[in-house]
């Protein structure tokens, strides 16, 4: 393990794995607390074991499966509109117990989709989502505000497969389904610098709460896998992220500006790292100034090419949202 320090307040820890990495870390550095002013109580101990909560699973008292919106699991149809309609149509009981959306056994190829509030998204073991390789399929949208940029190329990006913004009590979950990112295209193009923008991840969720993402597998993904943003509340336990050793950026889970995050018992074989707790990136995100704080990672198993497999860019792990230092 070795320790590095660049720009005076940016720590990475790299974690050099050639062979299987077991590591239980928990991150719970005292000063991640905000700082208080002299004159309040000294500062209570949060742990954020116990305080992490998971998102509500009674999420689910309406239940649709995919087939109702014309889904078909053939691997070769397009079902974007059906998981689209089916998010919409399951939206109007966010209110009232929620909805849960059934992917049932079978391939179901589709372009990117949204979800909605007090949801669950739900495989059955031997349902497949296959994000399509069209890349026209793709929205395109905006960088997110503390990164300025696309990751792989300046300007807007493609969408992730699963997305959301803006909402709460999510649950993405199944009895180990899997959700295939059919990456070789993108990783291929992207080495040959063919791509205009940056590639999309498997799932993404901005300025949301209670999030549950578990028992599930997840494979190739065009980029990164798990990329909560600016959220809150955040289990992912139960995963398995796969992808070759050698595909460019395929992070396993990097929580970026969340607070109150757990990751446990995840088995991670990627190409890149296999937790990256982010805060932005670079001017961008310090300018943004939203760290990521309370995170417990336990029980994962990292399986990386000997790069970095666990990156803590804890820059603003250590400053208070109110103080993040400028350069
Ligand atoms: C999904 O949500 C993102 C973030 O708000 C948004 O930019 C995108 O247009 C949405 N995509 C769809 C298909 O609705
Ligand atoms: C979500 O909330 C953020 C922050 O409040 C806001 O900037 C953004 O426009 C919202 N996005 C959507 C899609 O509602
Ligand atoms: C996870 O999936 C497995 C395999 O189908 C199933 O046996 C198990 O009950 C699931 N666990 C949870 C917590 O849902
Ligand atoms: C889920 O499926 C993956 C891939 O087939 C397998 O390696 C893993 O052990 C399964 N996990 C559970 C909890 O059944």
């Amino acid at each position: 393990m070795e320790f590095q320090r660049h720009r005076g307040f940016s720590i990475t820890i790299k974690l050099t794995t050639w062979l299987l990495l077991i590591a239980t870390v928990s991150i719970t550095p005292s000063h991640a607390v905000p700082r208080r002013g002299p004159y309040d109580e000294k500062p209570r101990y949060r742990n954020p074991i116990t305080e992490i909560k998971y998102a509500s699973p009674s999420c689910r008292a309406h239940v649709s499966s995919l087939t109702e919106f014309g889904g078909v699991g053939d691997g070769t149809t397009l079902n974007t509109d059906a998981f689209r309609s089916a998010v919409e149509h399951l939206s109007q009981y966010s209110s009232t117990g929620g909805g849960m959306l059934y992917v049932p056994a079978g391939k179901w190829l589709t372009g990117p989709f949204n979800l909605t509030s007090c949801f669950t998204l739900f495989l059955d073991k031997d349902a497949t989502i296959l994000a399509t390789q069209d890349v026209n399929q793709w929205p395109l949208i905006d960088p997110l505000p503390s990164y300025g940029r696309g990751r792989d190329k300046p300007g807007g990006r493609y969408s992730s497969l699963i997305g959301g913004a803006n909402i709460t009590d999510v649950v993405i979950t199944g009895d180990n389904g899997t959700i295939d990112g059919q990456g070789a295209s993108w990783w291929q193009k992207f080495h040959k610098n063919q791509l205009k923008y940056t590639r999309g991840y498997l799932i993404e969720l901005l300025y949301s709460d209670r999030i549950l993402i578990s028992n599930l597998t997840l494979v190739n993904s065009p980029a990164w896998n798990i990329h909560p943003v600016y959220s809150s509340n955040i289990v992912v336990s139960s995963k398995t992220i796969l992808a070759p050793v050698h595909s460019p950026n395929t992070d396993g889970i990097n929580p970026d500006s969340c607070s109150q995050v757990r990751i446990e018992d995840c088995y991670v074989v990627s190409g890149d790292d296999c937790v990256a707790i982010k805060s932005g990136w670079d001017q961008y995100g310090i300018s943004y100034g939203m760290p990521s704080q309370h995170i417990v990672i336990r029980r994962l198993t990292c399986i990386s090419p000997p790069v970095l497999s666990l990156r803590l860019e804890v820059r603003c792990l250590v400053a208070s949202k109110t103080s993040v230092p400028k350069t």
